[in-house]
C-alpha cells in the first residue's frame, strides 16, 4: 500500500506534537497523517500501519482499537509507559523506543537541574533582571561538593548521571532490585536511601512497578536539608506529598522535569519557591532528538521492509 507522493510505506499516524524539525525528518520516509485528517477521512483508519508518538503522550486502547491494520508504534523515546504494552503484543503489534542515543542529554539536563537547585540559579537571574542587585545582597546557597547523593533507579541513565557526579566529589549510593557491579554503596530499600543521603536523583522508568516510589514516607527520610531531583517520570513521585513537603520545609527543594499531568498547569509547584521546573525537557537538544529520530526511522523503514525492529521494547520489563 501506498502513502503518497513519494513514499513506499503505508501512512504514518503522527500521535502528539513534534518539533518542526523532527516532523520534517518523519516526513523525508513517511506520509504523516494525524488524528484531524482521520476524522476528515475515516477510510484512512484502516490504511495507518504504523503510529508515531513521544513520551509525553498517552496511547489509549480505544486508539488502537481504531486501527484496524496497526502493526507498530514507535515513540520518540526511552520511557514507554504511556503505551499499552501488553495489549499491543495481545493485538501482535510492535513496540518500539529509542534507547541509550539519549542517555547523555538526560544525565546532562540532571546534573543542570541539581546546579540549578542547590545554587539557586533561576532566582539569582531573576536578581539581575529585576533590578534587586541594586539594593540587596543574593541569598546564599548550597555546595555540591561534599554532598551524599542517593540515585533512584541504576540504569543506562542512572549511571551516566552517577559517573558524571564522581567529579564533583559526593558520595555516590543508589536503589534498585538488586545491587550492581558498580564501587557505589546499594541499598535494597528507597526509604534506607533517602535516609542516608542529602539529594535523591530520581532516574528509573515510570509505569505501574514504580507508581508513587517516592511518597510522604521517602520524603519525610530525606528531611528538611533535603534535595530531590527527578528527571525520570512524574508519576514515580506522589505530587501531593511533594507539595505539601516543600511548602511545610520538610524538604529543601525539588528540580523537577517531568509531572504527574503534563504539560503542568494550576499546580501549587508554580507557587512555591523551593523548586526549579523545566518542562520535560530530558532529550531535548538538536544532537540528541536528531538521533533519536533517525532511530524512530530506522525502527519503522526495518520493520516495515523486514517485519523486525531495531528496538523493540523489552518483553518484560523490570527496574535496575
Ligand atoms: C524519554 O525519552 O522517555 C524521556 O522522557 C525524554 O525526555
Amino acid at each position: 500500500m501506498q502513502g503518497s507522493e513519494g513514499s513506499h510505506f503505508p501512512p504514518l499516524l503522527k500521535f502528539g506534537a513534534f518539533t518542526p524539525e523532527d516532523e520534517a525528518r518523519l516526513k523525508e520516509t513517511f506520509t504523516l497523517v494525524d488524528e484531524a485528517a482521520i476524522e476528515r477521512d475515516p477510510r484512512l483508519a484502516q490504511q495507518v500501519k504504523g503510529l508515531v508518538t513521544r513520551s509525553n503522550y498517552r496511547v489509549t486502547k480505544a486508539l488502537i482499537d481504531q486501527l484496524p491494520a496497526l502493526k507498530i508504534i514507535a515513540t520518540n523515546g526511552v520511557g514507554f509507559d504511556g503505551i499499552p504494552v501488553d495489549y499491543a503484543a495481545q493485538k501482535g503489534i510492535v513496540v518500539t523506543h529509542t534507547p541509550d542515543v539519549l542517555n547523555k542529554a538526560v544525565a546532562e539536563l540532571a546534573i543542570g537541574l541539581l546546579f540549578s537547585l542547590l545554587r539557586r540559579l533561576p532566582a539569582a537571574d531573576r536578581f539581575v533582571r529585576e533590578g534587586q542587585w541594586l539594593h540587596l545582597t543574593p541569598a546564599l546557597a548550597y555546595d555540591l561538593a561534599g554532598k551524599k547523593v542517593g540515585i533512584v533507579g541504576l540504569g543506562r541513565i542512572g549511571k551516566e548521571i552517577a559517573n558524571r557526579l564522581e567529579a564533583f566529589e559526593v558520595d555516590i549510593a543508589y536503589f534498585g532490585r538488586k545491587p550492581q557491579a558498580v564501587a557505589w554503596s546499594y541499598f535494597s530499600s528507597v526509604e534506607a536511601l533517602a535516609a542516608s543521603v542529602d539529594i535523591l536523583i530520581v532516574t528509573c522508568p515510570g509505569g505501574a512497578d514504580t507508581f508513587h516510589l517516592i511518597d510522604e514516607s521517602v520524603l519525610g527520610r530525606l528531611g528538611p536539608e533535603g534535595f530531590i531531583v527527578n528527571i525520570a517520570r512524574g508519576s514515580v513521585i506522589d505530587e501531593a506529598a511533594l507539595c505539601r513537603a516543600l511548602s511545610e520545609r520538610a524538604i529543601r527543594g525539588a528540580a523537577l522535569d517531568v509531572f504527574e499531568h503534563e504539560p503542568l498547569a494550576d499546580s501549587p509547584l508554580l507557587g512555591l519557591d523551593n523548586v526549579v521546573l523545566t518542562p520535560h525537557i530530558g532529550s531535548a537538544t538538536h544532537e540528541t532528538r536528531r538521533r533519536m529520530t533517525e532511530l524512530v526511522i530506522r525502527n519503522l523503514v526495518s520493520f516495515f521492509t523486514t517485519g523486525r525492529a531495531v528496538t523493540p521494547v523489552p518483553s518484560s520489563f523490570q527496574m535496575n
